[in-house]
């Protein structure tokens, strides 16, 4: 079953990706969909600052991907990779692309978070939880969280 959630300010926002960040773990791939300024960048902010990873999360538009490490100090445990779909190709799972960039980082030990943005159409055999974000009228937020395969609909239960 989908989550949905209001989120009415950016600090909102930061602190439901801390609560996301709380049930994910090495191997996840999340798929941020929604135009642009919707808040992808924002709601990984939020899940980066939960995972405890280090360096400042910002728009992956000029790189195709980043490696967040874990910071022992903030008690982090495991990595966030952060992609921009657009400098993906159009392979069906952007974990072995992103695998492929050699980026000293795997995909199975971390993370990965991928801003897919407006209108890309999805094939993915693999689960992952695509997370749909929308601007209201109003300026908030809606962050709507599709389980797709594997656990997701378990880990999901009690997040909305
Ligand atoms: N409730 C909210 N949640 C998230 N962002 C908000 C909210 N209200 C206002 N904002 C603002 O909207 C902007 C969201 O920008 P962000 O870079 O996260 O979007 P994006 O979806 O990553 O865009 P892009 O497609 O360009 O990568 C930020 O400037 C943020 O401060
Ligand atoms: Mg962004």
């Amino acid at each position: 079953m989908n989550v949905t959630v209001t989120l009415p300010t950016v600090e909102e926002t930061h602190a439901f990706g801390r609560r996301l960040a709380g049930v994910l773990r090495a191997g996840d791939l999340l798929l941020l969909t929604g135009p642009l300024g919707a808040g992808k960048t924002a709601l990984t902010q939020g899940i980066g600052a939960g995972l405890g990873v280090r360096g400042e999360i910002t728009s992956p538009t000029f790189v195709i991907a980043r490696v967040h490490r874990p910071d022992p100090a903030r008690g982090g445990t495991v990595g966030l990779v952060h992609a921009d779909a657009y400098r993906l190709g159009d392979a069906a799972d952007p974990r072995a692309e992103i695998d492929d960039l050699d980026l000293d980082a795997s995909v199975d030990d971390s993370v990965t978070v991928v801003e897919w943005g407006e209108g890309l159409v999805e094939q993915l055999v693999d689960a992952h939880l695509r997370v749909r974000i929308d601007r209201r009228d109003d300026d908030s937020r809606t962050v709507e969280l599709e389980p797709v395969g594997g656990d997701w609909a378990h880990r999901l239960a009690g997040l909305g």
